[in-house]
């Protein structure tokens, strides 16, 4: 099993990952969750990490709160308008009532990465890379200690969605984005070019509907908001759906094919800002830095979703 430490910002899309890892025990190790402000502000992102883990049955994971917004003076950019006021609206979910951790999430980071032995702890991120670009920053000796960074960012043959050239995570702070990069650490990343082929079609819907648990009705919830918001945008016969993606690739990654290359991102020009370059045809001599996935067994991401979902409460 994996031993990883999720970075994210729930969302419902978010709130699947975790799900998805928290019913893959086999796999995957969930030992902390490190909230970031993103879709929503800090406050509400840290509360909904924490109803998904008491969903999941699972009040002994700890819940971190990271960073409120971007390392640099950047405001914060949020995405009410897909994920609702809350970020998590769909499903009916109680109020928490497990604490949320009185350290700060990027000190947590640290920490762990250095009470560990170097190669035995994986980041997960599903949201602005704000905590992790931090905590490398703040303790530059915990890179060489990351096993891999796999995330759920960027966007090139699919474009942008957030703006023409930009998706969502890499968007909210590029400069964090480019600082994960520039690391060294091993990265696999999930974009767009990925998650936009992950449909919510209707018989998948209903697969997941059709599981009788309370985790699989509140994934549906979650899934029947999203869609409403992405159908009539994107005009597909399904919404796409993203943070699982990074869940998935750790339990099968024969699901996904992609290709080492080079990523880089800008971080100025006003036009382009939070693009993920992606030198997919090796036309520069950049060296690699990202193992950047851009195929995926849809099918075969929903039958695992599926059945996992069952293994919840
Ligand atoms: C990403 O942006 C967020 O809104 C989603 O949770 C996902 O992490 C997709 O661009
Ligand atoms: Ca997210």
């Amino acid at each position: 099993t994996r031993r990883v430490i999720f970075d994210t910002d729930p969302g419902q899309d978010d709130a699947i990952a975790i799900l998805l890892a928290l019913a893959s025990p086999e796999e995957i190790t969930v030992e902390a969750i490190v909230a970031v402000g993103g879709n929503v502000p800090l406050s509400l992102t840290s509360k909904n990490a924490r109803k998904i883990c008491e969903l999941a049955g699972r009040p002994d994971v700890p819940v971190y709160a990271g960073c409120e917004g971007p390392m640099a003076a950047r405001p914060l950019v949020t995405a009410e308008h897909v994920h609702g006021a809350t970020g998590l609206n769909g499903p009916d979910l109680p109020e928490p009532t497990m604490p949320l951790q009185a350290q700060h999430g990027v000190d947590f980071i640290i920490d762990a990465l250095r009470l560990e032995p170097p190669g035995e702890i994986t980041l997960c991120v599903l949201g602005p890379l704000t905590n992790i670009a931090m905590a490398m920053i703040k303790a530059p000796d915990i890179k060489p200690r990351i096993r891999e960074i796999v995330l759920m960012g960027g966007a090139y043959f699919e474009v942008g969605n957030i703006t023409p050239t930009a998706e969502f995570n890499i968007y909210v702070d590029p400069d964090a984005a480019a600082i994960v990069l520039g690391s060294g650490v091993p990265v696999v990343m999930l974009p767009l070019d990925v998650t936009h082929r992950v449909l919510t079609t209707p018989a998948r819907l209903a697969a997941v509907r059709a599981v009788p648990t309370k985790a699989a009705a509140a994934a549906a919830a979650m899934l029947d908001f999203s869609e409403k918001f992405d159908l009539a945008k994107y005009g597909s016969d399904g919404a796409p759906l993203h943070d699982p993606c990074v869940t998935a690739y750790l339990i099968k990654p024969d699901l996904f094919k992609g290709r080492h290359i080079n990523v880089e991102i800008e971080t100025s020009s006003p036009l382009t800002i939070g693009m993920t370059v992606a030198d997919y045809w090796g036309v520069t001599k950049r060296k690699p830095n990202a193992l950047y996935m851009r195929d995926v067994d849809a099918q075969g991401f929903y039958d695992l979703l599926t059945e996992r979902l069952a293994r919840l409460p």
